[in-house]
């Protein structure tokens, strides 16, 4: 059996503001791949993407599980009264479910990066680079900016304030 980590709550944690700390670590990552994608092919940093290929699946799995299991329970609890939201609930889903895929395959192209494989297509990983950072931002921009900025949600949300800098890319 694999055990798949997710997020942990500390006490009295707000599994919203929780969530959106975890989307910031993301935001990051897939700003260390915008910066591999960039550096290639000739000025490719392999011990970033080692860094890389160990961080991106258990990052990307254990955010998906706490979105599925705390957050969008929490979520279709709170706005039952939407009659849209179960439909775009299964669709973040189902986006998850093609990130993981996709984060496997990019996982396998990063340790080939690492290793300076002979056989590595350099402008096929540019490419699988670009389409799963810049996949990975939409997705987690609509969850920020549509689900997580619900009036509902907002209202028990403490960090809600937008304390927070904005994300420079
Ligand atoms: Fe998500």
């Amino acid at each position: 059996m694999t055990e798949v980590a997710t997020i942990r709550l500390a006490l009295g944690e707000n599994p919203i503001a929780a969530l959106r700390k975890a989307h910031r670590e993301q935001l990051l990552l897939c700003d260390r791949l915008e910066e591999i994608a960039d550096s290639l092919p000739d000025s490719v940093n392999r011990q970033k993407c080692l860094y890389a290929a160990r961080a991106l699946g258990p990052m990307v799995r254990g955010v998906h599980r706490f979105e599925e299991e705390v957050v969008f329970p929490m979520v279709a609890a709170r706005l039952e009264g939407d009659d849209k939201i179960q439909a775009t609930l299964n669709r973040l889903r189902f986006e998850h479910c093609e990130d993981e895929c996709f984060a496997e395959e990019l996982t396998e192209a990063l340790h080939a990066l690492a290793s300076a494989a002979n056989d590595i297509n350099v402008e096929a990983t540019g490419y699988m680079l670009r389409g799963f950072f810049e996949a990975m931002r939409r997705h987690l921009a609509f969850e920020d900016e549509y689900l997580l900025s619900k009036e509902a949600l907002v209202a028990s949300d403490p960090s809600s304030d937008n304390d927070d800098p904005p994300h420079t890319p």
